[in-house]
């Protein structure tokens, strides 16, 4: 299912009316959160009715993390902090990868986490709600094209490289993201139509996007701008 919204504020009000609605659905409610511009929107946006989630019931995870200082400016548990607020961090169950640890130690110490804390489904750790941004590349969470066999591990979380940065990352893998309830893509700007258009019409190239293979046993939602799927409706 795709949702375009008129513009990338809209997507992020009506993603946060979705997640207010999904919280008081699952209780408790696990979800793994995501970097990027879209998700940032949605933070913010959240900020703003945050009287409308009962934040007891809220297990915040991370979809992936680069492996830098929750302080660094480029950690998403720090972009989360910033944009969503300290006080409701506080309030929720949070569940950071330690982006500081050694990256092959914190990998499996966080698939524990997972395991010990999530209810299972298929003998896997199954997540109410996987939030997800798509890069321009088609890479979501931090499984990139070159590492696309991430979407087959047998692990929990894999440590993936950007491509372009040789960054490390810790990043949840392709059978954990597709065993989740719920799954949605917050998508937005027009560097994304080529990719959207791809990988909605089933191209041959879509098969390169790590994107392209995330189909959850449970829902999914894209939620997109008209600039991410002008392609689409073309
Ligand atoms: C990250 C995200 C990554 C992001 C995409 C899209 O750690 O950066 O997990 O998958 O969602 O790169 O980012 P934009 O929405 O900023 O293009």
């Amino acid at each position: 299912m795709i949702n375009i919204y008129s513009d990338k504020k809209t997507l992020a009000s009506e993603f946060t009316d979705f997640f207010i609605e999904m919280s008081h659905r699952y209780i408790p409610f696990y979800v793994a959160l995501s970097g990027g511009s879209t998700p940032k929107l949605f933070f913010k946006e959240l900020a703003q009715k945050v009287n409308e989630v009962k934040w007891e019931n809220v297990h915040f995870f991370w979809g992936d993390e680069r492996c830098v200082a929750p302080t660094d400016n480029d950690s998403n548990y720090k972009m989360t902090l910033d944009n969503l607020g300290e006080n409701i961090i506080k309030k929720a169950s949070i569940y950071r990868i330690k982006g500081e640890d050694n990256p092959e130690v914190e990998k499996i110490n966080y698939a524990k986490i997972i395991k010990n804390t999530l209810p299972t489904f298929n003998n896997l750790p199954q997540f109410d709600l996987i939030i997800l941004g798509m890069g321009d590349d088609g890479h979501t969470a931090s499984i990139f094209p070159h590492e696309i066999e991430f979407l087959q591990s047998e692990n929990i979380c894999e440590l993936a490289t950007h491509p372009l940065t040789k960054q490390k990352r810790i990043t949840l893998t392709g059978k954990i993201i597709n065993n989740a309830k719920n799954v949605a893509f917050l998508v937005s700007g027009v560097n994304k139509a080529p990719k959207l258009e791809e990988i909605f019409n089933n191209k041959p190239t879509a098969l390169q996007y790590p994107a392209y293979f995330i189909k959850p046993i449970g829902r999914l939602v894209w939620f997109t701008d008209k600039n991410a799927a002008s392609k689409i409706t073309d």
